[in-house]
């Protein structure tokens, strides 16, 4: 029963509980190790921990910090944590925030502000991203009005540092590169972009959302990690998010600068308001104590040899599928990651990697699809460890589905992400992604049909799965 209007009369707390976990019973099988990305469990133990440090400060507000200076211990040393954790060196400062995104937006605001102060010639802004940078910066240079240039990819899937020399100009405010970025697990060439950033005045930010609270343990487990945080000289700030690798409860990302005279610009100031003085370190007005209190708990209870010992299970895992994946003649993990997440796909022309997605999905397994290259990708945990085997081989079963019924390419999910990825009136996929939006978030709120089951309400996928077939020539080229 859809609740529309509040019940006149409240429900009984464990009416509501038990409701609430009824709804759940379809979402994605995380707990089965079955979701590769979304959900960053370590042990339950560990949860059940997060869950009290959280509920210690549930009702706290990180927006006063004068009035919960708990609060704000707590976040000072997240971030002096974080800080030394990456190298930043003893001018190194920040704030926590709401997670990776938060970090990357701030990250954009922060270096338009600077530049607005210190170059203020400077009218239309331009930051020089790797075209594999996560979309956060995409909405970040739309929300602050900062002209994204996207830098191609070498052949190893880095950004091409000579395109990012070349595409400096007057405009530019801003570089970025990830370590690693999200789609293929792999690390821009964090040192080649510092030396370009200092030499150019220009400041870099390393999104390592992803890698921040992984990469350094990786390292130090003596795996071959290339320089990535701010022992480069030119890299000014990173993102890390704890609700990742950091396992802390959802909400937390922390955004670090080499100094206060980054940082400076990231604060919002209004003196006028009637509604007070008001100062704001982030994008938030009210912050949630209890994300603040778990992240400070899940670093402090893990501390370096937890972490140690969780990228130890995560890497392992990862290289094993990646080298069940590889052996499976035919299949290929896009370039070489060297983190735990990655992207793989089929090489074989017959085979169609999404359509070994579509086999995969049918088998419990949630897994992303990408596009240039088309691929399927994973974002390795703890709980993979337990999964192994058993992902590997119907990852192999899949791929030998897909080769004995080619044509499955042309159905269901493979035709729709096929379209998605190929279909160069690149308008009539946001039109129409925006119409699902607006069925999602309109006064209908429904939750669109993507089951891709024929006669399905929502029937996108075959319609995408007819303009494939007729297309399919284009798509091949
Ligand atoms: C490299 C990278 N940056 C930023 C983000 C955005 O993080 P969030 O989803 O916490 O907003 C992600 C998310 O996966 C990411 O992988």
């Amino acid at each position: 029963m859809a609740m529309e209007k509040l019940p006149p009369k409240g429900y009984e707390y464990n009416k509501v509980l038990s409701m609430m976990e009824q709804y759940g019973k379809n979402d994605a099988n995380w707990k089965q190790g079955k979701t590769f990305s979304l959900v960053y469990h370590r042990d339950d133990a560990h949860t059940k921990f997060l869950q009290k440090a959280f509920e210690l400060y549930f009702d706290e507000n990180a927006l006063n910090p004068m009035a919960f200076k708990s609060l704000k211990r707590f976040e000072s040393e997240v971030v002096k944590m974080t800080a030394n954790m990456l190298h930043a060196g003893p001018e190194a400062c920040g704030t926590m925030t709401s997670g990776g995104t938060e970090s990357c937006l701030l990250a954009v605001k922060t270096y338009r502000d600077m530049a607005r102060s210190a170059r203020p010639w400077i009218k239309k802004p331009e930051m020089i991203v790797p075209e594999s940078i996560h979309v956060a910066f995409e909405k970040g240079a739309e929300y602050f009005d900062v002209k994204i240039i996207r830098a191609p990819l070498d052949k190893d899937f880095k950004v091409d540092v000579n395109a990012v020399k070349k595409l400096i100009n007057r405009n530019t405010i801003l570089i970025i590169g990830s370590a690693p970025c999200y789609p293929y697990g792999i690390i821009d060439p964090i040192d080649e972009l510092g030396t370009i950033a200092l030499s150019k005045k220009i400041p870099l930010h390393v999104d390592a959302c992803l890698g921040g609270f992984l990469l350094p343990f990786v390292e130090k487990s003596g795996y071959d990690i290339p320089p990535f945080d701010f022992r480069v000289n030119g890299v000014t700030s990173m993102s890390a998010d704890v609700h990742k690798y950091g396992f802390s409860a959802k909400g937390a990302s922390v955004i670090v600068y080499r100094s206060i005279d980054y940082l400076r610009h990231q604060f919002f100031i209004y003196e006028n308001w009637p509604g007070g003085v008001f100062v704001s370190p982030a994008l938030l007005g009210t912050r949630p104590g209890g994300t603040i209190a778990a992240a400070w708990a899940a670093m402090v209870a893990q501390g370096e040899a937890g972490y140690m010992k969780n990228a130890k299970i995560i890497m392992d895992t990862s290289r094993k599928i990646q080298q069940g994946i590889e052996s499976i003649k035919g299949m290929e993990i896009v370039g070489k990651p060297e983190s735990s997440v990655f992207a793989y796909r089929s090489v074989e022309p017959d085979v169609n990697t999404f359509a070994i997605g579509d086999i995969l999905e049918k088998k419990g397994w949630h897994v992303d699809r990408l596009q240039r290259p088309d691929a399927l990708h994973a974002m390795i945990t703890p709980i993979h460890a337990k999964v192994t085997q058993r992902f590997i081989n119907d990852v192999k079963e899949a791929f030998t589905i897909v080769r004995k019924n080619p044509k499955l390419a042309y159905e269901g999910g493979a035709a729709m992400y096929a379209m998605i990825s190929h279909i160069p009136m690149r308008k009539m996929i946001r039109k129409n992604i925006l119409k699902m939006m607006e069925g999602m978030y309109g006064p209908e709120g429904e939750i669109p049909d993507l089951s891709m089951e024929e006669g399905s309400s929502e029937d996108f996928a075959m319609k995408a799965g007819k303009w494939y077939l007729k297309l399919k020539d284009t798509f091949r080229k």
